[in-house]
């Protein structure tokens, strides 16, 4: 186990897409566990591959430890296959953009679905902050970052913490 460096905006690595994840073997499951550890350790709810510099459609989410149950999720090659017309407006933060708090409308409820580390296929319907937090974690495969998403004057109040970050 190993905490892992996590990149910060505007590293161009947060702006890539990333590619699949083929091969579930020993560095695939290192490097999850590495990101989980690196995320409780940060400490945050949700972490994706690029956030770690690593190119791959993966990422780790616990919506509950800070509560004092733990259950962590590892989720790769994971896509929304359903939302809801229903948007709810919640607080994001993200570890790769400490400070800024973003807030963001985004469906209510989703159906994720993602392969995990024993290569079983799963499909979920996720509500509340595990839905929040799965479609920014998912953003991030994309290059997407919760910024991207602020209407005009969140942008405007967090543009002088982005600039002095650039
Ligand atoms: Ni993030």
């Amino acid at each position: 186990m190993a905490i892992l460096p996590i990149l910060r905006f505007p590293d161009p690595r947060l702006r890539l897409p990333c590619t699949p994840v083929t091969r579930i073997d020993d560095a695939l499951r290192q490097l999850a566990a590495d990101m989980l550890e690196t995320m409780y350790a940060a400490p945050g709810r949700g972490l994706a591959g690029p956030q770690v510099g690593v190119l791959l459609r993966l990422f780790v989410m616990d919506v509950t430890w800070k509560e004092g149950t733990p259950s962590p999720r590892i989720c790769l090659n994971p896509e929304i296959l359903a939302a809801s017309p229903e948007t709810v407006t919640r607080t994001e933060g993200c570890l790769s953009i400490p400070g800024i708090d973003c807030p963001v409308a985004r469906p209510a409820e989703i159906t994720l679905r993602w392969t995990d580390l024993t290569g079983a296929v799963l499909e979920q319907d996720l509500s509340g902050f595990a839905a929040t937090c799965a479609q920014h974690e998912l953003d991030h495969l994309n290059g997407r970052l919760c910024i991207d998403l602020l209407d005009e004057p969140a942008r405007a109040a967090a543009s002088p913490a982005l600039a002095a970050m650039a």
